[in-house]
């Protein structure tokens, strides 16, 4: 039997921090209201592309792996604000990185992209097809944000994080995986504008409203996670007491405890970065296992339980088991380029580019273009 192990991992948090204080600069909102209401105190900013966060987390997912880019198979981009839709997102990264034998996609499920990228690559490796794989989980929502709406604007943040997937013999990563989706309720998330002429020359980021139905996402939220993770508890033969770790999605910490409850999972064995990270959509499971890993709550061996849902309405739970190895086997020196501006002037910028009455194509066409070249 081929398994397929997660041998490295490496996040890249892009630098700039926007607090709650930020955003009541310009939203009619306050601190009390978003930590309450979400748990969230603030989030990240990012000052390049998604590829680019990508780029560097794989380099880092690699050299924690000891695996050469020239020897990577597949690459999986999970995201829902990529840059363009053709050429594909995936394909960047192999290019920055020299992959040049990687197949490379990408999968848009919006914040369950990384654990169905997970799933799809641990599927191909389990059959031969492929012998290793990057699965990234990576979102740039800064850019696609409606910043005059404050019942989505104070939610979401940027970031990106990556695993790598061999071929092992010793039973370890994915041991077992449910995906679903609650199409029903697709309408209650929809983010008109996204993915639309985004290269800031016709249809623009100016363009971008959410349809957003807060309450009713929670409660589907809450309902498709803590089903998912029973499930497949239940079809690996798992107890919650035998889960040692839970990184589930992070869109609000009243939706992680309702499904830690529901599901009889401890909150002390909950991996949270909600408070500083904010949402970050496709990203934030990998981020958290990435902490999870670098603040020592893997140990060899672990269980691990990854619940998610995200627009569609998709959800998924994945459980893991981790090998033996939780430190990594090298380092890699790709860092992001310095960031020049705060997060609230890189957010004001933006927010003066999407004026409803008159947007700048001028402005709106370098802004682009220095946030996404490469
Ligand atoms: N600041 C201050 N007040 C606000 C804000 C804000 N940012 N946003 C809304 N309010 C107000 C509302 O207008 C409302 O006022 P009213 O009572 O006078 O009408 C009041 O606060 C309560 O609003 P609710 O929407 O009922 O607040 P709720 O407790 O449901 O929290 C929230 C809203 C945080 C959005 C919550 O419903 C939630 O987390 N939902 C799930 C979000 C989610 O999971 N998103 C990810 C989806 S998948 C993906 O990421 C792509």
């Amino acid at each position: 039997m081929t398994y397929a192990a997660i041998t490295g991992w490496g996040a890249c948090m892009p630098p700039a921090v926007l607090t709650n204080a930020d955003l009541s600069t310009f939203l009619d909102t306050n601190d009390e209201w978003i930590r309450t209401r979400t748990g969230m105190r603030e989030r990240r900013v990012s000052h390049v592309s998604g590829m680019e966060l990508s780029v560097v987390a794989s380099a880092r997912a690699l050299a924690c792996a000891g695996l050469d880019a020239g020897d990577l198979e597949l690459i999986v981009y999970g995201s829902c604000s990529n840059e363009e839709a053709v050429p594909n997102s995936a394909s960047g990264v192999q290019a920055a990185l020299g992959a040049t034998r990687a197949a490379a996609m990408d999968v848009n499920t919006a914040c369950t992209s990384f654990l169905y990228g997970l799933t799809t690559a641990t599927s191909m490796i389990r059959t031969g097809i492929v012998k290793n794989a990057v699965v990234i989980g990576v979102e740039l929502i800064s850019k696609y944000m409606d910043w005059s709406d404050r019942g989505v604007a104070v939610l979401f943040g940027d970031g990106a994080a990556a695993v790598v997937l061999q071929a092992s013999d010793t039973e370890s990563g994915v041991i077992g995986s449910v995906l679903g989706c609650d199409a029903l309720a697709r309408k209650t998330l929809r983010v008109r504008g996204i993915g639309v002429g985004y290269s800031g020359r016709d249809i623009t980021i100016g363009d971008t409203k959410w349809d957003f139905d807060g309450p009713a996402i929670f409660k589907r939220a809450v309902h498709a996670m803590s089903e998912a993770s029973l499930r497949v508890m239940k079809e690996q033969g798992i107890t919650a007491e035998q889960v040692d770790l839970v990184v589930p999605h992070q869109a609000n910490l009243r939706i992680i405890e309702s499904v830690a409850k529901y599901a009889g999972l401890p909150m002390d064995k909950v991996m949270l970065t909600v408070e500083r990270y904010g949402n970050m959509s496709a990203a934030t499971v990998p981020v958290a296992l990435v902490e999870a890993l670098e603040t020592g709550r893997v140990k060899p061996g672990a269980t691990i339980l990854m619940p998610g849902f995200g627009g569609g309405l998709t959800w998924a739970a994945t459980l893991v088991k981790w090998g033996d190895r939780v430190t990594p086997l090298g380092t890699s020196d790709r860092s992001l380029p310095p960031c020049t501006q705060s997060a609230l002037e890189m957010i004001n910028a933006i927010r003066a580019a999407q004026d409803p009455h008159g947007r700048s194509a001028a402005g709106l066409s370098t802004l682009v273009a220095g946030a996404f070249d490469g």
